[in-house]
């Protein structure tokens, strides 16, 4: 059994897509959603999910080892952000090498860095009159999109696309091919 928590700050519409396609998959294991946001709405699809979920603060976690002792305890294999805005400690990543993986809506290492997250990003590519964006998979290490990327694939941005044309046609990438990526990274 393959066991993921998943980091997530708002909509959680990629936490949904996840828990979704491992469904009916016995060696994986949705174990946990962990959110910085109490209002976050990943938070009211975790209790729909029946999937057990943990708002945590700054303290928490940067300041303590609860979440590495937790996630230990957990025996989890994988974590994913799908949508966490804040920056992973230096303890989580020493603690989890290579399993801490991220998926930014945008080709890195174009559109990345602090402050470079959703509709921020969409609207860059536009205001940038970019001919393509898509998305990207990496591992996680301690700045914002830098780590190693093993995944990108991409689609057109036309010239009359708004912000949030882009949004949706990277959306509908990240569902079909991040649970996708997942799987081959649990099994690989
Ligand atoms: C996703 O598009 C994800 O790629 C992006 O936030 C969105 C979350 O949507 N992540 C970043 O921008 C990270 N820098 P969701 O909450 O509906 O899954």
């Amino acid at each position: 059994m393959k066991r993921i928590v998943i980091f997530a700050s708002g909509n959680g519409s990629n936490a949904q897509r996840i828990a979704d396609y491992f469904q009916d998959n016995k060696n994986v294991s949705i174990e946990l959603i962990i959110s910085n946001k109490s209002d976050a709405y990943v938070l009211e699809r975790a209790k729909n999910l029946q999937i057990e979920s943990w708002v945590i603060d700054r303290p928490t976690l940067y300041q303590s080892e609860t979440v590495v002792e937790r996630l230990k305890k957990m025996e989890i294999d994988l974590i994913v952000l799908a949508g966490f805005l804040w920056l992973i400690p230096a303890n989580l990543i020493e603690a989890y090498p290579r399993k801490i993986i991220n998926i930014h809506p945008a080709l890195l290492p174009k559109y990345g860095g602090k402050g470079m997250y959703g509709m921020h990003v969409h609207e860059a590519v536009v205001a940038n009159a970019e001919k393509m964006t898509g998305i990207t998979i990496h591992y996680v290490n301690s700045c914002y999109d830098e780590g190693d990327i093993f995944f990108q694939t991409t689609c057109a941005v036309e010239p009359n696309d708004s912000p949030q044309n882009v949004a949706q046609k990277v959306h509908l990438l990240e569902y079909e091919w991040f649970p996708k990526i997942i799987e081959n990274l649990l099994f690989q």
